[in-house]
Parts: C-alpha cells; sequence; structure tokens
C-alpha cells in the first residue's frame, strides 16, 4: 500500500473550516481503497502565527515541508495583518520556493450549479485555466524610493523569463493536445510592449511545435468581456500570473461561485511537493459561523489524487459534488441551500463512500 504525507496548512479565516472537511473526505476515501493511506501532519502558520511569532512560518518552513508528498492549504490573510506581508511570507513564498510554476483552475458549470448568465449551460462554460505560478507580475521585484518624502517612487517589476513563458506555454500546449480541445493565449501586447509581446512571440513558437492544436489569442480586456457574452469559445486557456488571478475569479463567477472554483500549484517535475488551495481567499466576512462552503477545497483535494495518480477518485469527487448540487442536498447558503459547512462535508462522505 503506497503510503503520502501531507503537509496541512489550515491558515486563516474559513480555511481551517474548509480544510478540515478536505481532510474529512480524504480520511473516508482512504478507508475505503487498499491501493493508498495517507498521513495529515498540520502545521498551524497563518496570521495567528505572525502576530505571536512575527513570522508566517519558522525560517526553516520551506525545508520543513520540502519532506511532504503534497500541501493542503486553506486560505491565508486576515484583517489586523497586511496581506502584503501575509501574502508574500506564506503562499507565495511556498509557490515560488517549490517551483509550482502551473495553477491549473477549472472553470467548469456543474450541472445545477447556478449560473448569473443568461442561457448558458454546462456545455457552454467547460474551460481549464493554466495561469503561471512563478514569475509575472507576481515576481515580488520592484524598490520603494524616497519614502515618504515629496519625490516618492515605487517600482513593481514584472518578470518574464524564456524559460518561464516556454514551460507553462508547453504544459498549456500539451495538456490541450491530450485533452482535444483549442488553446487561447490571453495576453496585452498592445500596450506592455516587452513583457507580453515576448509572451505572444514564445506562444507562437512553441505552438510550432503543435501543429495539431487549434489556437486562439486574444487580448486580456476582449478575454473577460467573451467570458461573460461567450464562453463556449474557450477550451484550455493559458495566460500570466496576475491576468489568470482576475480571470479565474471572473470564471468562478460564472460557474458557481468562489465555492465551487478549485485550484492547483503544480511543480510538473515533482522535485518539490505541490500545492492544492482552492481559488477564495479566507472569506473573513463569514468565517468562524460554520457556513462556508467546502466544496473548492474538496474538488482540489480531488485534483490532489489526480496528482497522485488516483484520478477514478479526482473525477468521483467532481461527479459527487454534481450530485449534490442537482438534487440541492446539503448545500451551503452560497449555493442557496441552508446546510453548514461540516454538514456540506458529512453529505459528501455519504455519498463517496456508499
Ligand atoms: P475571498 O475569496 O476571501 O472572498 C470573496 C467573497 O467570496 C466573500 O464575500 C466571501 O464570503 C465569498 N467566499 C469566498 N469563499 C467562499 C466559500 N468557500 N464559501 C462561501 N463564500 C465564499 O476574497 P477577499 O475577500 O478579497 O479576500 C479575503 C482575504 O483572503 C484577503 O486577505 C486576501 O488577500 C486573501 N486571499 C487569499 C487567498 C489564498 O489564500 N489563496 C486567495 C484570495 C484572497
Ligand atoms: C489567488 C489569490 C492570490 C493570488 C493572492 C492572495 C496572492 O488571489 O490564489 O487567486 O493572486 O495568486
Ligand atoms: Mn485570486
Amino acid at each position: 500500500m503506497k503510503k503520502y504525507n501531507i503537509a496541512v496548512i489550515a491558515g486563516d479565516g474559513i480555511g481551517p473550516e474548509v480544510i478540515g472537511e478536505a481532510v474529512k473526505v480524504l480520511k473516508a476515501i482512504c478507508a475505503s481503497d487498499d491501493r493508498f493511506d495517507m498521513c495529515f501532519t498540520e502545521f498551524p502558520w497563518g496570521c495567528e502565527y505572525y502576530l505571536k511569532n512575527g513570522e508566517m512560518m519558522p525560517e526553516n518552513g520551506l525545508e520543513l515541508l520540502s519532506k511532504y508528498d503534497a500541501i493542503l492549504l486553506g486560505a491565508v490573510g486576515y484583517p489586523g495583518v497586511p496581506d502584503h506581508i501575509s501574502l508574500r511570507n506564506l503562499l507565495l513564498k511556498i509557490r515560488h520556493g517549490f517551483d509550482q510554476y502551473i495553477n491549473l483552475r477549472p472553470v467548469r458549470l456543474l450541472k445545477g450549479a447556478p449560473c448569473p448568465l443568461a442561457g448558458k449551460s454546462c456545455e457552454d462554460i467547460d474551460m481549464i485555466f493554466i495561469r503561471e505560478n512563478s514569475e509575472g507580475e507576481y515576481s515580488g521585484s520592484g524598490a520603494w524610493l524616497y519614502k515618504d518624502q515629496p519625490n516618492e517612487v515605487v517600482i513593481q517589476n514584472s518578470v518574464f523569463s524564456r524559460k518561464g513563458c516556454e514551460r507553462v506555454i508547453r504544459y498549456a500546449y500539451e495538456l490541450a493536445r491530450k485533452e482535444g480541445r483549442s488553446l487561447t493565449s490571453v495576453s496585452k501586447a498592445n500596450a506592455l510592449n516587452y513583457s507580453m509581446v515576448f509572451w505572444d512571440q514564445i506562444f507562437e513558437e512553441v505552438g510550432r511545435e503543435y501543429p495539431d492544436v487549434e489556437t486562439r489569442h486574444l487580448l486580456v480586456d476582449a478575454a473577460s468581456m467573451f467570458m461573460v457574452r461567450d464562453p463556449k469559445r474557450f477550451g484550455v486557456v493559458v495566460t500570466s500570473n496576475l491576468f489568470g488571478d482576475i480571470l479565474t475569479d471572473l470564471g468562478a463567477a460564472i460557474s458557481g461561485g468562489m465555492g465551487l472554483a478549485a485550484g492547483a500549484n503544480l511543480n510538473p517535475e515533482r522535485r518539490y511537493p505541490s500545492m492544492f488551495e482552492a481559488i477564495h481567499g479566507s472569506a473573513p466576512d463569514i468565517a468562524g459561523q460554520n457556513i462556508a462552503n467546502p466544496l473548492a477545497s474538496i474538488w482540489t483535494a480531488g485534483q490532489m489524487l489526480d496528482f497522485f495518480g488516483y484520478e477514478d477518485w479526482g473525477t468521483k469527487i467532481v461527479d459527487s459534488i454534481e450530485q449534490m448540487l442537482v438534487s440541492k442536498k446539503a448545500l451551503t447558503p452560497d449555493l442557496g441551500g441552508s446546510a453548514s459547512t461540516t454538514e456540506c462535508g458529512d453529505e459528501m462522505v455519504r455519498i463517496l463512500t456508499q
């Protein structure tokens, strides 16, 4: 039997509530499958930890995590600690430190999920976002000069390396080929005359190796408009770090909401652990009430099972979420139900193990 060691960083706000349900579901799956087992180790890192210890995680945090097969993360960030400190020193430190350069975010309208777009159905909204996750606008490079003086200047650099662009674009081409889907690159070369011209050039260069993949290209402003007006035109989508962040929240909005939006931070070479976390944040407005929707985190746990090679379970989890949406049973308030976070997780366990 294969044994996996999973590091759990529940984090802040609704993080512990939703990740608790994801772990519950994974434990139930382990109990019913004799191919593998999982051991979960919790790391109490986050904003509370920062307020006590002056750091988001210990200095050797990455070294501690490097021994695990994967990381499950709830959410990071809470009022009282500036976001640029909490996120940069925990979430982004892990993504960058472990070279998790692929952020894979499905934008898929499941049957029964609410959709604010008139006349759109499940066949229309089914995309996979591949967001660059290790550099770009999130490189963290810049300077703050002449602080608090009249000539104060801030510089925030975007970093687009040939290696960084090629590998994420290649990953997207491979996925599009494997899935038999079109590939859309989203960029903005009309205004960003270095970074995005370079991105477009690399998209074309790498594309020469994939003549069988149908490609499209959109400027990010038009892409956001088409995601609302004509989402069917998107299959696999590849884009930069910042654009991918924004477009996948829009993706969540058209496919059932933040409570259903899953994502995986992958180091495809498996040199470092990959990290599985829903797209949403710590939702301070509903934290501590046991009403957050845990389905996004549970779907994310399914992505982890996919990554380990148990795609049967990944599929079963998505099918079970769909079953809950269709039957409207044990749904949380964001989906129009009155179930608690815990009841929603319990129902998922019941369906998966029946
Ligand atoms: P958010 O995603 O936390 O919340 C946006 C809205 O969606 C809120 O109304 C919230 O109640 C709702 N929502 C989110 N997840 C939900 C769920 N599972 N069930 C039901 N409703 C849900 O975004 P925000 O308010 O902009 O950010 C709050 C904090 O989280 C900030 O500190 C931000 O920096 C951080 N953040 C962290 C991550 C992460 O850890 N991956 C992602 C995004 C934001
Ligand atoms: C996300 C979040 C993060 C991001 C923030 C919290 C740094 O919004 O995972 O989508 O922008 O990557
Ligand atoms: Mn985001």
